[in-house]
């Protein structure tokens, strides 16, 4: 049975549960289908992972995501499935390749499982799974984090990068051999009104943001000397937030760290660079 024909079984299933059944069992979030290994490898170079990481997967079947990343990326990291089988397996694998102390796999439901502590998270589940982690993805992983999934994408986040091939191994799984890789950064949170300082050069008085955001996707305005002025080019990734404005005839290009309770960055326009900082209007 291909993935597309599991997908449809187990949606079926779900459906004629009854509502106890679901309370107890774990929502069945894909079959064991490992990925290819040359996807795990794809997935790990384009997140750049490094000594520095912690990586957790959501339902790691034989842990080859987590294993490769501490073995060949020198990352740390751990792995859940609801599969026990496939758990003891990865465990054995890690200490065979004598990387224990780094990748470690337990018997958990990825739904239940803390992932706070992940500054990259891997997951290759089935299309509605990876969207119904969409909230717990935003409240429980650090701006900055980045997020992989293979094949499915979550509806509404604008990946930073993304990968596609073909793959003859994978017409087996999914009936087609294209394979997609996408890559997302976990957004800060910036929606809201701010007052910003700007270089007294571009405002004495401080300087309204009105800010819009949809998960990656941040629009605005400033309100300068009595005009609204649109934020042009505003992006967001992770922590870092850019933007054009233009006044009085020139651009000015907006560089900003966003730690929680304030903006802190630079502007840079017409020959000059200064610092300018915002804070939340509560
Ligand atoms: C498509 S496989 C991916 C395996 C591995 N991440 C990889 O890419 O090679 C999906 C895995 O999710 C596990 N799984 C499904 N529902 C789960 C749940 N609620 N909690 C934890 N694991 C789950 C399955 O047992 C299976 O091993």
């Amino acid at each position: 049975m291909n993935l597309h024909a599991l997908l449809v079984a187990t949606l079926s299933l779900a459906l004629c549960a009854p509502a106890h059944a679901a309370d107890k069992a774990p929502v069945n979030a894909g079959p064991y289908v490992p990925s290819p290994s040359s996807v795990v490898a794809d997935m790990l170079t384009l997140a750049e992972v490094g000594p520095k990481d912690f990586v957790i997967d959501l339902g790691s079947g034989d842990g080859r995501i987590v294993l490769t990343a501490a073995k060949v990326f020198g990352a740390r990291g751990f792995g859940v499935d609801i599969n026990e089988k496939l758990v003891q397996e990865a465990n054995q694998a890690a200490k065979a390749q004598g990387i224990a102390d780094r990748a470690s796999f337990s018997i958990q439901d990825l739904f239940k499982t803390d992932i706070r502590k992940a500054t990259v998270l891997t997951m290759y589940l089935l299309p509605h799974t990876v969207n119904m982690l969409k909230d717990k993805l935003l409240t429980e992983l650090n701006p900055g984090t980045r997020i992989l999934s293979h094949d499915y994408s979550l509806a509404g986040w604008i990946p930073e990068k993304h990968m596609q091939m073909d793959l003859e191994d994978k017409v087996a799984i999914s009936g087609v051999s294209t394979t997609l890789i996408y890559l997302y950064v976990v957004p800060a949170t910036v929606a809201g009104a701010w007052s910003a300082k700007l270089p007294e050069k571009l405002s004495k008085a401080p300087v309204r943001l009105n800010l819009k955001q949809q998960i990656t996707r941040v629009s605005g305005s400033a309100r300068v000397a009595g005009n609204e002025v649109l934020l042009e080019d505003a992006k967001l990734k992770g922590e870092h937030f850019t933007f054009k404005l233009a006044l009085g005839g020139k651009t000015y290009n907006f560089t900003g760290a966003v730690k929680g309770q304030s903006i802190e960055g630079s502007v840079e326009g017409g020959g000059a660079k200064a610092a300018w900082s915002a804070a939340p209007i509560k």
